[in-house]
């Protein structure tokens, strides 16, 4: 136990640069931050799976690089230090690790672009989201969430913590942990279950396989499914069961973590 603590503090004190992971829904908006005090000259960098240079800014004039150029811009404060990039809509393409350099300053930034299944369910029906993890290894914990809201937690011991309005709604495949099999039912489905669900095992580390569903709820045929920037319970009316109609911020998917500087 003490080896390990000692392990641990010392791998922090070798944490070197800051970094952020910010994640989006295919499509949609987001924000690469990089924020630094005056600069005469900022680089905005592809530096993971690909290298090359996606933005520049020189004595304040900022510029996009062709190949970027149509769906990343600048905010309009770059004067006030904030040369954070603007990406819409988001492809795949653009997952992978971006540096944000000024001198000898460096910003990481690693987006992560998220694809979820399409899924409908009928208002009262049952629905089962199919879920799978390497469970073989020490892994002991698995998370479900609900956008960024908790719809259960279990631990290997059998604990199970069920998110608010979950309670007595899911179950899990029995004995399913000990093969690996984490698929999630819930009965009884509700309007306000519809949105992104994403499974995740060793406290929110490793992605479940598949990783994430949208729950599109039908009722008399019609979808519902949640607005831009949607607060718990705002709602749209709407016969398209198109993922792309989903509009959920990095905060609200819960994948906007950052590592402070070592
Ligand atoms: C930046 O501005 C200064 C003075 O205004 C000028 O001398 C310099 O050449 C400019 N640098 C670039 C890269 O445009
Ligand atoms: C920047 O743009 C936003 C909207 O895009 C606007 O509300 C704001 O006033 C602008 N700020 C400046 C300094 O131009
Ligand atoms: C920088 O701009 C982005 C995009 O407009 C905004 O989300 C962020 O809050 C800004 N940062 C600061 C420190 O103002
Ligand atoms: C949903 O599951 C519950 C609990 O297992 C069961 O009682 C109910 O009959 C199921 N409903 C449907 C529509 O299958
Ligand atoms: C399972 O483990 C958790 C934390 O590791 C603990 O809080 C809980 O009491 C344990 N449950 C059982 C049934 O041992």
């Amino acid at each position: 136990m003490k080896c390990i603590w000692i392990h641990c503090a010392f791998l922090s004190l070798l944490k070197v640069p800051s970094s952020q992971a910010v994640c989006v829904l295919l499509d949609q908006f987001v924000v690469l931050p990089c924020e630094m005090r005056s600069c005469a000259a900022v680089q905005w960098s592809k530096v993971n799976p690909i290298q090359t240079t996606v933005a520049e800014c020189h004595n304040k004039s900022c510029s996009v690089k062709e190949g970027f150029l149509e769906r990343f811009r600048f905010t309009n404060q770059t004067n006030k230090g904030n040369y954070s990039l603007l990406l819409n809509p988001t492809k795949y393409n653009d997952r992978g690790a971006y540096k944000c350099t000024c001198g000898r300053i460096n910003k990481d930034v690693i987006l992560e672009v998220i694809v979820p299944i399409p899924v409908s369910a009928d208002e009262s029906s049952n629905i089962t989201l199919p879920f799978y993890a390497d469970t073989q290894t020490n892994v002991n914990d698995v998370t479900w969430l609900h956008s960024s809201s908790n719809v259960l937690r279990y631990m290997k011991n059998g604990s199970t913590y069920p998110g608010e309005g979950y309670e007595n709604r899911i179950s899990l495949t029995e004995g399913g942990f000990k093969y690996g099999d984490l698929s999630l039912t819930i009965t009884a489905v509700q309007q306000t279950d519809a949105g992104l669900y994403r499974c995740f095992v060793q406290d929110e580390s490793t992605k479940g396989d598949p990783h994430a569903y949208m729950i599109h709820v039908a009722m008399n045929g019609i979808h519902l499914l949640p607005t831009l920037n949607l607060s718990p319970l705002a709602w749209t009316r709407s016969s398209a069961t198109n993922v792309r109609d989903v509009q959920l911020t990095a905060k609200e998917l819960g994948c906007s973590q950052q590592t402070p500087n070592g």
